[in-house]
């Protein structure tokens, strides 16, 4: 048997709108994967009706091979085995922090009950709030709070929509981080919804990429998503891109920094050449001849990297410009005279239009 999330050809419309188009997916026990999409690409949706709380159309659910939704099926919510928690969701007011946890475990016998919920809040280092109020705790704290509860009732899956969406940078990295080692070690299939590829990336095994009409763009491992894109939507899920174009000539395409080898597309075809800031080499001097000669038109410190405008010195692509990303901070003067050229692995070459 094959334990986990399996989501069938679902296609989802409101008021004759369509919203998800034949959308699939499969989450074997103890993988993460995330839907990773632009605002009203249908995520929640679908997140919505593997949970129960919104009625299937059309396709089928199953967890741990029990079909759980399809046309003239509908298990109830509660009867799923699952674990929710959203951006939003709110902990009861006037609970304290171990009945909160306690809620869900109302089948178990009391002491049972109160048990399991302790050891769930150590496993996300709460347990000394057990007897708090969620107002006394921020909102990381009450995000812990709110996987345990997800959690003690052990689900066979576990869904979260955007659930660090509402936390501050640097709270979320940890409760992220902190996250996905709990979600780990419970060995459950967990399906995440997000649209913040960072995110998507630090914590998926696979993400499924959706189109802005809830369709399944691409499927794969961060790296595949960030090294592989099939499309331009795609590659630029990940920020800013540098843009040419060009024609397909003896297997290859021109840019201002030398030849990007192009496969299957046709020769004499027009392109785009999209390259990540981050994909550039920058050498001092001349280079052997290998890079094209540049000057800083700018640079912007950012933090961990720094933004750096570049503009082509010589030859027939002079004055073409670049935005490069570089690690740690950059002092133009210090450099002197600089050569640039692209790395290939981020250079994506796509047919025009
Ligand atoms: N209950 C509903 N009734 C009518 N339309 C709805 C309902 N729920 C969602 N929609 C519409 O369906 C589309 C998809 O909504 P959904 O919430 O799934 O998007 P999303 O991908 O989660 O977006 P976001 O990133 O903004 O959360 C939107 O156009 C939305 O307005
Ligand atoms: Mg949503």
């Amino acid at each position: 048997m094959m334990k986990g999330l399996h989501v069938h050809g679902v296609s989802h419309a409101f008021d004759g709108h369509p919203v998800l188009d034949n959308a699939s997916l499969t989450i074997p026990a103890g993988e993460l994967v995330c839907l990773l999409g632009p605002s009203g690409s249908g995520k929640s949706t679908l997140l919505r009706i593997a949970a129960g709380l919104e009625r299937l159309q059309r396709g089928r659910i199953t967890i741990d091979e029990q079909v759980v939704a399809e046309p003239g099926t509908h298990v109830p919510p509660e009867d799923r085995g699952i674990g929710l928690m959203f951006q939003d969701y709110a902990l009861f007011p006037h609970l304290t922090i171990v009945d909160n946890v306690t809620f869900g475990l109302s089948r178990q016998p009391r002491h049972r009950a109160r048990k399991r919920a302790m050891e769930m809040l150590e496993q996300v280092g709460m347990e000394g709030h057990a007897g708090k109020h969620p107002h006394m705790l921020s909102g990381g704290q009450q995000q812990r709070v709110a996987l345990a509860r997800a959690l003690a009732p052990e689900p066979r899956l576990v869904l979260l929509d955007e659930p660090f969406s509402g936390l501050d940078t640097s709270m979320r990295a940890k409760i992220r981080e902190d996250t996905l080692s709990v979600l780990k070690q419970s060995g459950i299939a967990t399906l995440m919804v997000t649209h913040d590829p960072e995110e998507a990336m630090f914590m998926a095994d696979r993400i499924k990429v959706l189109s802005h009409d809830g369709r399944i763009l691409q499927a794969g491992r961060p790296a595949d998503i960030y090294y592989q894109p099939v499309d331009e939507y795609v590659a630029m899920l990940f920020g800013h891109m540098n843009l040419i174009h060009g024609v397909v000539s003896e297997g290859a395409v021109d840019s201002p920094m030398g030849r990007i080898a192009v496969d299957g597309i046709d020769e004499g075809r027009a392109v785009k050449v999209l390259i990540r800031p981050e994909g550039f080499v920058l050498t001092n001097g001349v280079d052997g001849g290998v890079g094209t000669p540049v000057e800083v038109i700018s640079t912007h410190l950012l933090g961990h990297s720094s933004i750096v405008r570049l503009r082509v010195r010589e030859g027939k692509n002079m004055g073409a410009e670049f935005q490069v990303r570089v690690p740690g901070s950059f002092d133009a003067a210090e450099k002197g005279r600089l050569s640039a050229r692209i790395d290939a692995h981020h250079a994506f070459v796509y047919p025009e239009g």
